[in-house]
């Protein structure tokens, strides 16, 4: 399919997610329909990036409901492969980025970025994209993705679009549906976290230290029981940890609220 979409000259774009469509992932779809000719989304729950205990089972599927948004949006083909079809058995191949995936998500779920890279591999090599788009919202697979994607030699244009949040600020995420109204208000303790990193330096802090000490008493302030699994200030590209704010910082968080692990980020200057 994708040989022949080439061979009529026209250009590929593809969209890699995980279903549960929200405006987050429309908004990728979007982007990548203005860059290429056709647009394939996949839709693969792809159980070698949770590990044992994580909620890859209970992760929330709504495939009926997303060939409609993907249409709607401007995707052309939904590619929706059955786990044996990436995954035959006796399956033993995987693709690891070192260092990038060393810190920050990659301490917390050390086996999470070889499945990630491993199936966007595979589904380069089955779609054959002239463009990808991934969102900031995980900024982290998306450095770690951009780097495999320029060492293995893909001639793929990788973009990286905005983060779209909820009206009330909350960056939109798939797991946002396991919450009620009164959870969902407790979830905005990332986001609140993230603007009062981003007034401090603007008025003029840089600080990590003073920063994160503000951030996780906005958090506790917000939802008492959240669970704080990281605050980080990393430079953008490298991941480097940053020992004062400066351009290019982002700060990133993980934050497990009512047994949801969430994440966000933000770029402070
Ligand atoms: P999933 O969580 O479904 O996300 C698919 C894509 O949508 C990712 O590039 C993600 O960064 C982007 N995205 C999610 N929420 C967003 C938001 N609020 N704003 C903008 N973009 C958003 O990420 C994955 O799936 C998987 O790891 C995958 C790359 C598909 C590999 O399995």
């Amino acid at each position: 399919m994708a040989r022949q979409i080439t061979g009529e000259g026209k250009t590929i774009g593809l969209v890699p997610t995980m279903g549960s469509l929200h405006e987050g992932h429309l908004s990728l779809i979007r982007r990548a329909a203005q860059k290429a000719d056709v647009v394939i989304v996949s839709i693969f729950v792809n159980p070698t990036q949770f590990a044992p205990g994580e909620d890859f089972s209970s992760y929330p599927r709504n495939e009926k409901n997303d060939i409609e948004k993907i249409r709607l949006s401007g995707g052309d083909i939904v590619f929706i492969p059955k786990a044996i079809d990436i995954y035959p058995d006796d399956y033993q191949t995987y693709v690891t980025v070192e260092e990038l995936t060393r810190t920050l998500e990659g301490t917390s779920r050390p086996t999470h970025f070889r499945g990630v890279t491993t199936v966007v591999t595979k589904l380069y090599n089955i779609c054959r994209p002239d463009v990808v788009v991934f969102g900031m919202k995980d900024f982290q697979q998306a450095v770690v993705l951009r780097q495999m994607t320029t060492d293995l030699g893909y001639p793929i244009k990788f973009i990286i679009a905005p983060t779209v949040r909820e009206p009330e600020g909350f960056a939109m995420s798939s797991r946002n549906a396991f919450f009620d109204n009164e959870q969902r208000s407790d979830a905005l303790c990332l986001y609140y976290a993230l603007r009062s990193a981003r007034d401090m330096v603007k008025a003029g802090i840089t600080s990590p230290e003073k920063i994160e000490k503000e951030m996780r008493a906005v958090i506790k302030a917000t939802c008492s029981t959240a669970g704080i699994d990281y605050i980080a200030f990393n430079e953008f590209s490298t991941l480097r940890p940053v020992k004062k704010i400066a351009k290019g910082t982002i700060c990133s968080l993980a934050v497990i609220i009512h047994g949801v692990r969430l994440i966000d980020n933000m770029k402070l200057m």
